[in-house]
């Protein structure tokens, strides 16, 4: 059996640019991946299976199955794998869950098989899969641009401790994007955003912060509470509901909360 980490990760800034003809929109994104991560566990066995943690997730639309069956396409010797997936970030919270854990199917599946698909084979699966799937195919940092799927890899930030929070709801991504008003967004220029982070010195920001906070007006209230409490940073992660707060303080927030402290991988 082989253990793979699926990772989640933030958006250190995320520029949306417009949108395209194909209704996905043009974005420009610092992601960084985190120690916060679930974990698929992999085994070449006589039938399929795939159990979950969280039972709900069992269905075969989940993405780590479609993962499966866009793999098998592509290769020619037949398998069947007994897979489990022990969640441990939250569901619609911007943090890539679903996404990364498609990418470690991909990744599992070659490893499991003996590498039957060269890296950039993995791509155009990944691709297929969604748009921030080609990003967690490795963890680090990643400057990510096309609908998110074209993506160049960054030597390590400095590392940053990170708390997690999120609210009990959460947040569909189509819906904070079908909310966004692209006219009030500030024409900032994603490249220079990025040659600031590198030098240590870059500023957050979230274009969807807006519309995710028009859906969820709490979310504005939790996000002032916690700059309140000392944080430098409070900002939406991708498309919500979660948020990432960068400092030192120990977060008072509700009960009902996920909070989590992370640090960057
Ligand atoms: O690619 P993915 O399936 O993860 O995208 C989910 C939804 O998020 C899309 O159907 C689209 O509504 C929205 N989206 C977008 N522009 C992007 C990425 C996602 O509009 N760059």
């Amino acid at each position: 059996m082989i253990t793979l980490l699926a990772p989640a990760k933030i958006n250190l800034f995320l520029r949306i640019l417009g949108k395209r003809d194909d209704g996905y929109h043009a974005i420009a994104s610092l992601f960084q991946t985190l120690d916060l991560a679930d974990q698929l566990q992999l085994e070449i066995a006589p039938v399929d299976s795939f159990t979950c943690s969280a039972p709900a997730l069992e269905t075969a639309d989940n993405l780590v199955m479609k993962a499966l069956a866009l793999f098998r396409s592509q290769i020619k010797t037949p398998f069947a794998v007994k897979c489990h997936l022990v969640k441990s970030i939250p569901l619609q919270a911007g943090l890539g869950g679903g996404s990364s854990d498609a990418a470690a199917m991909l990744n599992g599946l070659n490893q499991l098989l003996n590498h039957p698909l060269a890296d950039d084979e993995l791509l155009p699966l990944a691709t297929q899969l969604g748009s921030d799937v080609p990003y967690f195919l490795k963890p680090g940092p990643a400057y990510c641009e096309g609908r998110g799927e074209l993506v160049k890899r960054l030597k390590p930030l400095e590392k940053q401790t990170v708390w997690i929070i999120k609210p009990p709801f959460g947040l569909s991504t189509p819906q904070v994007y079908q909310t966004l008003n692209l006219a009030s967004l500030k024409p900032r220029d994603p490249k220079l955003s990025l040659e600031e982070h590198l030098l240590g010195k870059g500023e957050y920001y979230n274009d969807l912060e807006e519309a995710a906070f028009a859906l969820e007006p709490s979310l504005a209230t939790l996000k002032a509470s916690l700059l309140d409490q000392g944080f430098s940073t409070v900002l939406l992660s991708g498309s919500g509901s979660s948020l990432f707060c960068l400092g030192t303080p120990y977060p008072t927030t509700p009960p009902d909360h996920f909070v989590r402290k992370c640090c960057f991988t």
